[in-house]
C-alpha cells in the first residue's frame, strides 16, 4: 500500500497549489497526491511554525514533505541557513520547486532516509514526524537527531496528543535528559529537547 512517506510515490500526479500566510508573509505551494497533507496545510505543522522562537544558523527540516516547515522558517528568518530532506522524492520535487516559486535562497531540499545523507550538525531540528510509520521508525530518528545537534541546540517535533505525544515526550526525556512542552493546541503538543554538555562525551 502506498503512503504518503513511499520513497517513489506511482500515484497519479494531481498537482494543486495552495497558499499559507505566516506572520504576514503569504507563501505558495504546489502539493500533489502521494505527498502528506496535499490539500491544505496540516493544522499540527502549523502550531509548529506559529510556536517556534526565532532561529538562525544552520536548521534541519527533517521530513519535509513539500516544504511548508523549512520554506516558513527560511522566509522568517533571513539569517538562517535550512537543509530540508524526506525519503519522498516526490515530495522533494515540490519542495524544491516551491523554494523557486518562493525565491527562497536560504534553504535546500534533498531526498534523504533520515539522516542517512545528512553529514553536518545544526542549530536546530525540527520535524512533524512520520507518526504513521510507526515508533520503530520515528523512535531511531529521536535518538540519532542528538549526533546531529550542536551543543545547546535543540529538537523540535510536533505530536498529536492521540497519536502518543505523551509516550514521544517520554521518548525524549529518556534520549536528552530534557523535554519541554512548549505549546499544546488544538490537540497537539509541540516538544522541545535540548542537547546539553552532558551529552558532548
Ligand atoms: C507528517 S509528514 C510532514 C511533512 C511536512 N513537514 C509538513 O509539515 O507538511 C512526515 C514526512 O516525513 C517523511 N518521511 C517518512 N519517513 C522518512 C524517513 N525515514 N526519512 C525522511 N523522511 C521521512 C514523509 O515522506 C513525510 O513527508
Amino acid at each position: 500500500m502506498e503512503h504518503y512517506y513511499t520513497e517513489n510515490p506511482q500515484s497519479p500526479r494531481d498537482v494543486k497549489s495552495i497558499s499559507f500566510t505566516i506572520r504576514g508573509v503569504q507563501l505558495e505551494f504546489f502539493t500533489d497526491a502521494g505527498v502528506f497533507s496535499k490539500d491544505k496545510v496540516d493544522y499540527g505543522s502549523e502550531t509548529m511554525i506559529r510556536t517556534l522562537p526565532a532561529l538562525s544558523g544552520n536548521i534541519l527540516d527533517l521530513g519535509c514533505g513539500y516544504g511548508v516547515i523549512g520554506l516558513s522558517i527560511a522566509k522568517l528568518n533571513p539569517e538562517a541557513q535550512v537543509t530540508m530532506v524526506d525519503i519522498n522524492q516526490r515530495a522533494v520535487d515540490l519542495a524544491i520547486r516551491n523554494l523557486e516559486r518562493n525565491h527562497i535562497k536560504n534553504a535546500a531540499a534533498y531526498v534523504s532516509d533520515g539522516f542517512q545523507n545528512i553529514n553536518n550538525q545544526f542549530h536546530a531540528i525540527v520535524s512533524n514526524p512520520p507518526i504513521r510509520a510507526g515508533k520503530k521508525v520515528i523512535y531511531p530518528l529521536f535518538e540519532q537527531s542528538i549526533n546531529y545537534l550542536l551543543p545547546d541546540a535543540s529538537l523540535y517535533l510536533v505530536i498529536q496528543k492521540k497519536q502518543g505525544a505523551k509516550s514521544a515526550a517520554e521518548k525524549l526525556m529518556s534520549v536528552f535528559c530534557n523535554c519541554e512542552v512548549i505549546n499544546k493546541k488544538g490537540g497537539y503538543w509541540i516538544l522541545k529537547s535540548t542537547k546539553q554538555s552532558s551529552h558532548l562525551g
